[in-house]
């Protein structure tokens, strides 16, 4: 197969198609080898995306809202590839950069999927900022230790950026946010929250108490406080640090807090997973003041709620 990951990138080709009614012009491509693909090439196979993907500077929105919102974001188009039978809907997307049209079984063919979005779209990725960046674009940060799975990723950006959190900062083991079912999960949330990799990792922590944040660890494990009896101190400048779906938060990471919380279960479940640990915790934590206080006994780890 010509092309692909790490041996193709389509430039800009001559314009070798024909105007297909709307004002930007088409490429038809009924070859799936055809190398202007290449940015498109295997897209479920996650450790070739993985390994071309950010080597390459590049990667793949999906949908006309992702494309939307990546564009709007100020991403920078190289290629879009589109189903040919919604070409007039979706052609004026690609907005100067080359857009490549085919059939449903190139589609697949080339990505290794069935593109039931109708459109694809490469872009350049941009320099990340430093950790100092995001760290003053906010006063609530998220802080993500070792997360690697993409879903996650995606579903912890829609919260961050749905819940007033500006910002997310990332041990440099987690996941790509724009790997392409990242995006996705977001929502597009990824293109509109500033994010950066922490390294070195742990002692990077130590950056955001400079910063003013009130380190707060999330741990189902015992020792940390209910979540509902933060101070109001210490929702201020929040800094939220969640872990990974098996270990958690390392003992190093924990070790860095100011502060652990626990979201008390219920019925003998022993944690949730991430994304939603994220959602409840960013909401509660977004709060000004505790909603009970530190006096009231806890529950404990299978108890009923604070009355
Ligand atoms: C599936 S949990 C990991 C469970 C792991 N056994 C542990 O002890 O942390 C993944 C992450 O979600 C967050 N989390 C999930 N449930 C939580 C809870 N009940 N209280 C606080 N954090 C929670 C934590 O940040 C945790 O690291």
């Amino acid at each position: 197969m010509k092309g692909g990951p790490g041996t193709a990138s389509p430039g800009h080709p001559p314009r070798v198609g024909h105007n297909r009614g709307v004002s930007d012009e088409v490429t038809a491509i009924d070859d799936p080898d055809d190398e202007r693909l290449g940015d498109y090439r295997a897209l479920t196979d996650l450790a070739l995306r993985t390994r071309f993907e950010q080597p390459h500077g590049l990667f793949i929105a999906e949908g006309h809202q992702v494309v939307t919102r990546a564009l709007r974001a100020g991403y920078r188009m190289r290629s879009m590839l589109i189903d040919a039978k919604r070409a007039d809907q979706l052609a004026h997307l690609a907005d100067g950069a080359p857009c490549y049209a085919a059939g449903p079984e190139v589609l697949e063919a080339v990505t290794g999927f069935h593109v039931h979005r109708g459109a694809l779209a490469s872009f350049h990725r941009k320099p990340l900022p430093a950790p100092a960046e995001v760290l003053a674009a906010s006063n609530r940060l998220m802080v993500l230790e070792g997360i690697n799975n993409h879903t996650n990723i995606g579903a912890i950006f829609r919260v961050a950026a749905g819940l007033g959190f500006g910002g997310v900062l990332l041990s440099p083991d987690s996941a790509d946010p724009l790997y392409r079912r990242s995006v996705r999960v977001s929502m597009g949330e990824v293109f509109a929250l500033p994010y950066a990799y922490l390294d070195p990792w742990p002692d990077g922590l130590k950056q955001i108490g400079d910063a003013g944040y009130t380190l707060i660890g999330l741990s189902p494990s015992s020792g940390a406080i209910d979540i509902g009896e933060v101070a109001a101190a210490e929702r201020a400048r929040p800094a939220l640090m969640f872990g990974a779906e098996g270990p958690g938060l390392t003992p190093a990471a924990l070790a860095a807090c100011d502060r652990t919380v626990v979201i008390p279960m219920h019925a003998g479940v022993d944690s949730l997973n991430v994304a939603a640990a994220t959602a409840v915790a960013c909401w509660e934590l977004a709060q000004p003041a505790p909603r009970h206080s530190a006096t009231v006994e806890n529950s404990d780890s299978h108890g009923g709620p604070h009355v």
